[in-house]
């Protein structure tokens, strides 16, 4: 990690640490749903607190565009903090009116944390306010970056506040770039992406960027389907673009042209409606019927994916293969989940994989478990996986 300072690189104790974490977690009458992101929080925020500092800790929730929404109040995310600290006490700094933010962080003792309420209910925090900045990096000594689902945001704490203030990016952070660097920067060869997902428009800058860098391209999910109308298919009632088969075909091209071999289904498991208790079959995909729909990959195809991975030295993955929700439709995801996970496991796989629905396809499959790397970001893993350059990265560049 040679770009970037980490934890090992700064001296923290006895300092105030901003840290800027990704607290937002799904809530249903505000109350957490999933505490997977409180937990790798906790990380970074134990060591700084092991080692002497004093922490203002900092997140948005949601999107209350620069409003105080009561449903996007970080109190909640407070008390589970505190339970994965073993109950150390975390001091909610409930608003962000008068000096109130600022008291906490004077009375701020070493070995100590406060969370600060959503940055979001700021206006300034989405618009990178010189002056928002500013009254953030004035609450600590260093800045550190935890977030790297958040790293595609150009905000305040995100971008504004490593301009003001020595920064290092936490361990979660770490762990991910080094993560991502061994996936698609330097991996070992021959690496494999596989791509699931309904659209190809919302996932084309991420294939015209995997066609350039990887071996093999695995096309699953409903987006397969627009693929296989561009090979003249008749998909039956199947979700599909076809205002994208032009698309489709220039992507086929542009994968023959760089050496970049696409795997498509040959067969799917079609039944006509979405259900788990839909008559469904396995069909070749010439044999898709009218009234029919194509809700996973079938067998054949899993296996053809399975055999390339088996080839393959890295594998980084975005999107589920089917409608993995409803199952049997969560057949081919599984197959190619646990042969990845098996071959990770034995040390003959690195691999990655987030963004979108992809964790809970993963952990479905009981196979998140044993893959190299399985990021909690959804739009920062598209971004990054598109080759750009994520602003809350670049702001972290020493
Ligand atoms: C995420 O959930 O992907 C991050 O927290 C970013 O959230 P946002 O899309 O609302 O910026």
């Amino acid at each position: 990690m040679t770009e970037f300072k980490s934890l090992d690189d700064i001296d923290f104790a006895g300092k105030r640490v901003f840290l800027r974490a990704d607290l937002n977690v799904p809530m249903n009458n505000r109350a957490i749903t999933d505490a997977a992101r409180i937990t790798e929080a906790a990380v970074a925020l134990r060591e700084l607190l092991d080692g002497g500092a004093a922490v203002v800790l900092a997140s948005h929730l949601g999107r209350p565009k620069g409003k105080a929404v009561p449903e996007f109040s970080l109190r909640p995310v407070a008390a589970q903090l505190a339970g994965e600290l073993g109950g150390a006490a975390i001091e909610f700094v409930d608003g962000w009116g008068g000096s109130r933010p600022e008291d906490a962080a004077a009375a701020l003792q070493p070995g100590e944390v406060l969370l600060l309420e959503n940055l979001r209910f700021e206006p300034g925090e989405e618009a990178n306010d010189p002056a928002f900045a500013a009254r953030l990096a004035a609450l600590a000594d260093i800045y550190v970056d935890d977030a790297f689902s958040c790293a595609h945001r150009a905000h305040a704490s995100i971008i504004g506040v490593p301009g003001l203030l020595p920064a290092a990016a936490g361990r979660l952070m770490q762990k991910e770039l080094e993560a991502l660097k061994a996936a698609l920067e330097e991996p070992e060869h021959p690496v494999a992406a596989i791509v699931g997902g309904n659209k190809i428009s919302t996932k084309l800058g991420v294939l015209e960027n995997l066609i350039a860098k990887v071996d093999h391209l695995l096309i699953g999910g409903a987006m397969a389907h627009t693929f296989l109308l561009a090979d003249g298919i008749d998909v039956g009632r199947s979700l599909a673009e076809p205002e994208m088969v032009d698309t489709a075909r220039r992507i086929i091209d542009a994968a023959n042209g760089n050496g970049c071999r696409l795997t498509l289904p040959t067969d799917v498991r079609v039944a006509a409606e979405l259900a788990e208790t839909a008559d469904s079959k396995a069909v070749s995909v010439d044999a898709i019927p009218d009234r029919m729909m194509a809700l996973d990959i079938g067998p054949k195809t899993a296996a053809a994916m399975n055999a390339v991975i088996t080839q393959c030295r890295t594998v980084i993955w975005n999107g589920p293969l089917g409608a993995f929700e409803f199952p049997p439709f969560d057949s081919g995801t599984n197959s190619v989940a646990r042969l990845v996970a098996e071959r990770t496991r034995s040390g003959a796989l690195k691999s990655i994989a987030g963004g979108g629905d992809t964790m809970a396809a993963l952990v479905q499959a009981r196979a998140a478990a044993d893959f190299s790397y399985v990021s909690l970001a959804g739009g920062a893993f598209l971004e990054w996986l598109q080759g750009r350059e994520l602003p809350g990265i670049a702001a972290l560049k020493t």
